[in-house]
């Protein structure tokens, strides 16, 4: 009995090693050989190939339709594929964001260096991708929902229903029998556990004016500091008669126009029939998150728990990996991807290069430069520079991005710099005109010579001081520096300054009982908490540390 088992086994054991190693020592091992995955979502397939011994692997790649189109290069496939597998023996594929017209049978091919070293993995693996659709069937007494797929889904999902935008039910049924006669503004979706995300549209059970929100994006990845709108439509019966937008990961949806976090950020456009965008601006990573509309009429509120939108929001950051000899390769990355093809520039010593404008960059290796990337169109948000060799390299940060003093006084513009320890420092200079590559120093510009200084506290820091100031001083100060090899350029952003005077403005312009004056500015002061003296008559009144000064019965 033992022997017997033990030798199936071993034939089990046998049977799946000819498979690996194939024909003369070639093999592709698929481990799923057909797949049926939901649109949007991501699939990996999972792949491991073998070769004779003594060749060596010159190419390999996915393929779908022809022999010779590797996707990788597919524009189609732009932004979709990952593709990592290594020149031994890992060959998987991830195709992300999958799309209806991904269906297909993908195959890998293996070429080396010997004649006659070419090979195709057959029979490939065949991949579906199926969107979610609710089907309503007529029963004898009530309606019968079915979240219905193209093709069968691969490892048994539980299926979730949400009416009119509120989680039911959960079933490993895709069936769903509404227990309650539905009303003809109720609306019905489905999804799949796992990807709420990707669910069905909503669909009417009864008639055609059901209630419907549809997101004009689920998923979007946009560069932090910038603007985004999400945005939504509405279909229904009635008028809505309050709207607001939440994140889902609150514990109970709280409108975001009243959340601290986005005070000044947020801002909600569109009609009460929509679209209705919500605009967040300035935007920071930890504004990642879903984010989700509710309304409501005078006779129905939509639920709270349909997704929403998913925003990413990622910086940008230069990776730096080693290349051919003597080579590195610079690689423009982001946590997500970037909606919209972005075009990518790059700056070196803090000067825009004029190519390349890819994600890629290929450097000199020696050369102890620093570099950064940005998008195009969102310059300001570029990345941190980074050296390509060493740890220290040229950057120059600046201690403000705005300024705002008032007329006639001083201020102060400061920044820190560095540069590779083998450089010497031969020229350090402060300017708010720059063109063609000319910049001109303050110190000799003669609406400045007077009224500028220059002074440092450590080795690696300036500081630019006006004095007396003019509202014509209001502009961007720059500075560079210059080392006997190397000089930073005038591409980032230094510091705004904006020079505001001071006026009393009265309010309630006309009469009334009693006015407040308060003491305004065109900018809110840089410093922190600036003292607010008031004159009466040429008499100093009283110290205040808020602008607005009440006093009542002042005639
Ligand atoms: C340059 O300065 C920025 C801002 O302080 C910093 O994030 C970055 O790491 C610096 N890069 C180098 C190469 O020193
Ligand atoms: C840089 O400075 C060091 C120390 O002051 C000096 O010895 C060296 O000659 C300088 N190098 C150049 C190229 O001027």
């Amino acid at each position: 009995m033992t022997l017997r088992t033990a030798g199936s086994m071993l034939v089990v054991f046998l049977w799946s090693v000819a498979v690996v190693l194939g024909q003369n020592g070639w093999s592709v091992t698929y481990t799923t050989q057909s797949i049926c995955v939901l649109k949007g979502s991501t699939v990996k397939l999972t792949c491991s190939f073998r070769y004779p011994r003594g060749h060596k692997v010159t190419s390999n790649f996915w393929f779908t339709k022809m022999e010779t189109e590797d996707i990788g290069l597919d524009p189609e496939y732009a932004g979709h594929v990952e593709y990592h597998g290594d020149k031994e023996k890992d060959c998987t594929l991830r195709i992300t964001d999958l799309r209806e017209r991904d269906s297909s049978t993908y195959r890998f091919r293996l070429l080396t260096d010997q004649e006659g070293g070419t090979y195709t993995g057959s029979p490939g693996v065949t991949l579906s991708v199926t969107g979610l659709q609710v089907k309503v069937t007529d029963g004898h007494q009530d309606k019968t929902l079915t979240c219905s797929t193209t093709c069968t889904l691969t490892d048994n999902p539980t299926y979730i229903w949400y009416k009119n935008g509120q989680h039911l039910d959960e079933s490993t049924s895709p069936q769903y029998k509404d227990p309650v006669y539905s009303n003809y503004e109720d609306s019905y979706s489905c999804a799949v556990k796992g990807h709420d995300d990707l669910h069905s549209p909503a669909v009417c059970v009864q008639g055609q004016d059901c209630s419907r929100v549809t997101y004009t994006k689920r998923r979007i990845c946009v560069l932090k500091g910038s603007t985004v709108d999400i945005s939504c439509t509405y279909v229904g019966y009635y008028s809505t008669t309050s709207t607001f937008w939440f994140r889902s990961d609150k514990s109970t949806p709280e409108d975001l126009t009243r959340d601290p976090g986005y005070t000044g950020r947020v801002e909600y456009t569109g009609t009460y029939k929509g679209p209705f965008t919500l605009r967040i601006s300035d935007l920071i990573e930890e504004d990642s998150a879903e984010y989700r509309f509710t309304f409501k009429t005078y006779y129905f509120e939509w639920g709270h728990s349909f997704p929403g939108t998913t925003m990413s929001v990622t910086g940008l950051q230069v990776k730096v990996t080693p290349a051919a000899e003597g080579q590195k390769t610079l690689t423009c990355i982001t946590t997500c991807t970037l909606t919209d093809n972005p075009t990518y520039i790059w700056y070196k010593n803090g000067q825009r290069l004029d190519e390349p404008t890819s994600q890629q960059y290929s450097v000199n290796s020696y050369y102890s430069d620093s570099y950064s990337c940005a998008v195009e169109g969102h310059e300001d948000h570029h990345s941190p520079a980074v050296c390509v060799r060493g740890e220290s390299c040229m950057n120059v940060t600046y201690t403000h991005q705005s300024i705002c003093a008032l007329k006639g006084s001083t201020v102060d513009i400061s920044c820190f710099y560095t540069h590779p320890s083998w450089h010497n420092l031969t020229e350090v200079s402060w300017f708010n005109k720059w063109e063609s590559g000319v910049t001109k120093d303050l110190s000799q510009d003669s609406e400045y010579t007077s009224r500028v200084e220059y002074y440092r506290q450590t080795e690696k820091d300036s500081t630019l001081r006006i004095t007396d100031l003019r509202e014509s001083d209001s502009t961007e100060y720059k500075f560079r520096f210059t080392t006997d090899k190397a000089r930073w350029g005038y591409s980032f952003h230094g510091t705004t300054l904006t020079v505001t005077g001071s006026r009393v403005e009265v309010t309630p312009e006309w009469s009334s009982e009693s006015k407040t004056l308060s003491c305004s500015t065109t900018c809110t002061l840089s410093n922190p908490n600036p003292t607010y003296i008031w004159y009466k008559n040429g008499q100093h009144l009283d110290e205040s540390t808020s602008p607005p000064v009440q006093r009542p019965s002042l005639h």
